[in-house]
């Protein structure tokens, strides 16, 4: 089988496709056929060993995956060879099969596309757990979102929007703006024409933001944090701006406010049940219309270096899908 590999920590230029041994799998394990493969930013930092999880090279990038069960391990009874299936796989989506625990597969909603369902988990599960569980989002309540057109930022302005929230939708252009809009913000900011803060004051009546959802980092996290209200919640997601922000504590006792940690794939790991019942919530979201996932692009498997770029180079919108059917 065709697979993009990481056979050392570096670049994305050093990844190369190659054919490699179809894998096995093992007791408890299913192997996939994919069909395509979500580009998320983690992958970005996977390749380099600069990410939470650090496989042992070789090894494939690729986070959240769709496609069909091909073979089953011992003592595999909840998954049938030929079910459609979703998985985030944390890493080795970029390849035509991959192995992964029966347990960390769903069925994939037959409404839903092969591609807009491979682009899903990551982004939607990180948001749904970062609103519901990390920020106690509550109808009526203000939510800024940062880098509100990328793959994760996206799908918070459209789960605080199925939750009741006014969102202010944060981000660097009029194009991406106008996609945040289009998912359904109440509110834009471009905050790189103009100060975060003042403008989050202006939009909420000088109140600020009840939460906020910060995947970018860098100098952006202390402008949100100003940006916040009273008994508001910063939600710490990513760092896309590259530096790990260091603020002024005293910030929070002005506030009342807290900084909230948010790892979603920890999460999974550790309570499998509220993170299932999150993609009930999200499924059934999709099924009547609430979420509308928006699929930018998609890229061969050979291509899937260039959609790593585009995503490091802050020029995707949306997401990018690697489509292992070009
Ligand atoms: N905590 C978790 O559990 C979890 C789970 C998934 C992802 N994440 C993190 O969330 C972050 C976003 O991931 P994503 O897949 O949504 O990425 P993405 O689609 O590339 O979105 C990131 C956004 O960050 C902004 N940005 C600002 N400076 C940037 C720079 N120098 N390079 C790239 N983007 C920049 C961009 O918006 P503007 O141009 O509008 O500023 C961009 O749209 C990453 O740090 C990722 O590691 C965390």
């Amino acid at each position: 089988m065709r697979a993009l590999l990481c056979k050392t920590y570096g670049g994305i230029d050093d990844l190369s496709e190659e054919e490699v041994a179809s894998p096995k799998p093992g007791p408890g394990e299913v192997r996939v056929k994919v069909a395509a493969c979500g580009v998320n930013f983690p992958d970005t930092l996977i390749v380099a060993g600069k990410y939470q999880f650090k496989p042992d090279p070789p090894f494939s990038p690729g986070g959240e995956i769709s496609g069909v069960v091909d073979a089953l391990g011992e003592g595999v009874t909840a998954v049938a060879v030929g079910d459609s299936v979703v998985a985030t796989t944390l890493w080795g989506g970029f390849a035509e099969e991959i192995v992964i625990a029966a347990d960390k597969v769903m069925r994939r909603p037959e409404a839903m596309d092969p591609v807009i369902a491979a682009g899903f988990s990551m982004t939607y599960g990180t948001a749904i757990h970062a609103l519901v569980q990390r920020g106690a989002l509550k109808r009526g309540e203000a939510l800024l979102v940062l880098g509100a057109s990328g793959g994760v930022g996206m799908a918070a302005v459209e789960i605080g929007k199925a939750l009741g929230a006014t969102v202010i939708a944060a981000a660097s252009s009029a194009d991406k703006l106008a996609i945040a809009k289009e998912a359904g913000a109440d509110i834009t900011i471009n905050y790189t024409d103009q100060p975060l803060k003042d403008a989050v004051k202006e939009a909420t009546g000088g109140k600020g933001a009840d939460v906020v959802f910060d995947p970018v980092g860098g100098d952006f996290t202390e402008q949100a944090l100003r940006a916040t209200g009273w008994g508001g919640r910063l939600l710490i997601i990513g760092f896309a701006a590259g530096a790990i922000p260091k603020i002024p504590a005293n910030l929070t006792l002005l506030k009342g406010c807290a900084v909230v940690g948010v790892f979603w794939g920890d999460f999974v790991r550790r309570e499998p049940e509220a993170n299932r019942a999150n993609f009930d919530r999200l499924f059934a979201w999709v099924a009547d219309g609430t979420l509308k996932p928006l699929v930018s692009e998609t890229f061969a498997l050979a291509d899937a270096p260039e959609a790593l770029r585009r995503l490091a180079a802050r020029q995707a919108v949306g997401k990018l899908v690697v489509d292992l059917t070009k």
